[in-house]
């Protein structure tokens, strides 16, 4: 078939070339994952980006090459018109134009169905999850044993519509760029400032009107003593109004209520600081501000610090990224039976041993197995002898705990990310309910046991105190630290426990 004589110089050719290589090879890839894959992980990469992207710097060569040819030949005088007559008398410009037309037509309706699959992929969890693997791996690992591992990451982290998806598209690319070049901070910094307002994202399956019923909340923990005795607390957590909806005592949901309004200034970068706060009955217009009574807000600071409006994330911080502390994954492990209860010790060598600060997954996973084979070899060596299986498999128990909890080459351990839910290992609801926030009159955001919740059972090994549902149990705190609880905050002690 003949073409016009400007069609016919090498880089015309070779966009030719590699155009059509690259449309081949993307529709044979689009066959194979439809029929064998979900087209996930790389495979999506390349066909739906970068082999159209190659694609189109093989078409764009062509007429940029036909543009050269024609003037270079009229610098040399063989040309003459600028502007080209297409006549389709001519055979040449016939079968150009056929081919123009026709391959406009297949190459729009193959884009059409490789940009829809192209903004699937883009908003999957194998792109957002995978993709990047050792940067993203602490958040996809949590996320996958989260209540959230069936939401798609966009649906909290990118908006509706097409601004939000060319944001974070934008953002997208500097990622990339930043991974390239191992520019990016290691951990990834929190909070997000561009994360999706609350409001749109948890609103849309659990929204505040909805009546949640009071949680029952089950712990059961293990001492780090001789034969990691077992410790029980039931809370009943007052998510829910205690018998109608209406009036004030709404318990813990009651920030979110519609008909108030609680605001904070927050000193730290985590948000764990927290000096002033201000309720607005939006029924009533009253206003309250509270201060907190030794560490107050300093007033230059006051203006050029950015008041928040508390929503689901201020307490709701890790509904998917939850890092769990070692002596809480120790119990999870003990609890699922990975890690024997029967192993005298267990939970307090491994306590010891997670303490390091390790710099590789590899070399935290050898130095778990020496060390602690190390101390029952040497330190019980009765117990090295008769319980080596138990050893072993307690082991492979706190590995795999570790490997779902803390990842050394993103620097993520459950220190990087406090979870605002609670107070035992860091400050969590106490920020605010401390007993020192105080306002001009003198009111107190209230800071007493019952308030949040209250405990139904709770006892140490076989020494069992329980309640009828209504009740409530004054704490004893399972080990004997006499009084402290009442004086110092629980995170005090606990966050450097261990
Ligand atoms: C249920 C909602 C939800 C889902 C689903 C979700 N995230 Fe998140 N993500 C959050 C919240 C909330 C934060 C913490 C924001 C903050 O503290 O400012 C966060 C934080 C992050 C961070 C910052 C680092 C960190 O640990 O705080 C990364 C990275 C991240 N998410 C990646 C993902 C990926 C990848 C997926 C899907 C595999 C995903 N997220 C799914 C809600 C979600
Ligand atoms: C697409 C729907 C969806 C979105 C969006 C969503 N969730 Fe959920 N959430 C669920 C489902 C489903 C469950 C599991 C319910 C169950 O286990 O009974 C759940 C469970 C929960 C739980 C209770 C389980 C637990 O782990 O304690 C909390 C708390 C929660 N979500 C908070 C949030 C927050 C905060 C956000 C916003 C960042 C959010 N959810 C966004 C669907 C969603
Ligand atoms: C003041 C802190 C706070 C705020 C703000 C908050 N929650 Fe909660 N929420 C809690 C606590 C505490 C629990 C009980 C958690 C537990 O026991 O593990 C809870 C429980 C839940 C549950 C589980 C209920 C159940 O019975 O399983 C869901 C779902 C939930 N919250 C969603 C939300 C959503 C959505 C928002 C924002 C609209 C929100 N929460 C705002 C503190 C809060
Ligand atoms: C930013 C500050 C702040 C944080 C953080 C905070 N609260 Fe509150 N909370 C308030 C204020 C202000 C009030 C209203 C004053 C009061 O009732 O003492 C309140 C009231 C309450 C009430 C009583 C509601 C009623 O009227 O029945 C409960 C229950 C409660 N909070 C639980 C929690 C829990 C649980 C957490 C942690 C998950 C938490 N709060 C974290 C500021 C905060
Ligand atoms: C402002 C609300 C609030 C107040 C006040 C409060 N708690 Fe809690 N407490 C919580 C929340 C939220 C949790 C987390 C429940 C969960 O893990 O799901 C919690 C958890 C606990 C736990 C279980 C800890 C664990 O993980 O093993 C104990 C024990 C406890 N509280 C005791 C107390 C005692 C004692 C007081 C009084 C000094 C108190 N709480 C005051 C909100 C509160
Ligand atoms: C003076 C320091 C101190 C204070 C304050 C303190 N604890 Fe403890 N707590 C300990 C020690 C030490 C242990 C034993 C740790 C072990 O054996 O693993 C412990 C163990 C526990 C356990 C059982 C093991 C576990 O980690 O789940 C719970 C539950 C607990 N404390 C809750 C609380 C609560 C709730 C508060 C605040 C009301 C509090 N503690 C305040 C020192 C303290």
């Amino acid at each position: 078939m003949k073409l016009p004589n400007s069609y016919y110089n090498t880089m015309s050719f070779f966009g030719s070339l590699i155009a059509g290589f690259c449309f081949i090879l993307i529709v044979f890839l689009f066959v194979i994952t439809s029929v064998f894959t979900d087209g996930g992980g790389y495979i999506g990469l390349i066909t739906f980006i970068i082999l159209p992207m190659i694609m189109i710097v093989g078409l764009l060569m062509i007429p940029l090459g036909m543009y050269l040819k024609t003037r270079r030949e009229e610098r040399s005088g063989k040309e003459e018109t600028r502007w080209k007559v297409i006549d389709l008398n001519n055979k040449r410009t016939r079968n150009a134009m056929i081919i123009f037309v026709v391959g406009t037509f297949v190459i729009l309706f193959a884009s059409a169905i490789g940009s829809y699959n192209a903004f699937h992929y883009t908003e999957s969890n194998e792109f957002c999850g995978t993709l990047c693997h050792s940067v993203m791996s602490p958040e996809y690992t949590a996320y996958q044993q989260s209540s959230h591992a069936h939401v798609k990451c966009v649906e909290c982290h990118v908006g509706e519509g097409a601004d939000w998806y060319v944001r974070s598209k934008l953002s997208g690319l500097y990622q990339v760029y930043s991974v390239t070049f191992n520019k990016y901070p290691k951990p990834i910094p929190t909070p997000i400032h561009n994360l999706r307002p609350a409001r749109e994202t948890c609103e849309k399956c659990h929204w505040p009107n909805k009546f949640y019923s009071n949680r029952i909340v089950n712990i059961r923990s293990y001492l780090a003593d001789t034969f990691n005795t077992e410790c029980n607390i039931t809370l009943k957590m007052k998510t829910a109004a205690s018998i109608s909806t209406s009036g004030h005592s709404e318990g813990i949901h009651r920030h979110i209520n519609p008909k108030v309004k609680i605001e904070y200034i927050a000193t730290s970068e985590h948000r764990d600081t927290i000096p002033w706060v201000r309720y607005t009955d939006l029924e009533t217009n009253e206003v309250t501000i509270y201060k907190d009574e030794y560490e107050p807000l300093p007033e230059e600071k006051m203006l050029s610090s950015e008041t928040r409006t508390m929503d689901c994330m201020d307490c709701h911080n890790r509904p998917s990224h939850l890092f769990n502390s070692p002596t809480d994954y120790i119990d999870d492990g003990i609890n699922k039976g990975t890690i024997p209860k029967e192993l005298p010790y267990i939970k307090q060598i491994a306590l010891q041993v997670l303490k390091v600060k390790f710099s590789t997954a590899d070399s935290a996973l050898n130095f778990i197995n020496d060390s602690i084979t190390k101390y029952y070899k040497e330190e019980h060596p009765e117990i090295y002898n008769k319980s080596k299986k138990l050893i072993d498999s307690a082991i492979s128990g706190i590995q795999e705990e570790f490997g779902k909890n803390s990842f050394p080459q993103m620097n993520v351990y459950h220190t990087s990310y406090v979870n605002h839910i609670g107070h035992q290992e860091s400050k969590g609801c106490f920020r605010c309910h401390s007993g020192t926030m105080v306002s001009e009159t003198g009111k107190k955001i209230r800071n007493d046991c019952n308030l949040c919740h209250t405990i139904l059972l709770q006892g140490v090994d076989t020494l069992i105190q329980s309640t009828f549902v209504n009740g409530a149990l004054e704490f004893k705190h399972p080990v004997d630290i006499d009084e402290a609880w009442k004086e110092a905050a629980c995170s005090e002690c606990h966050s450097d426990l261990y």
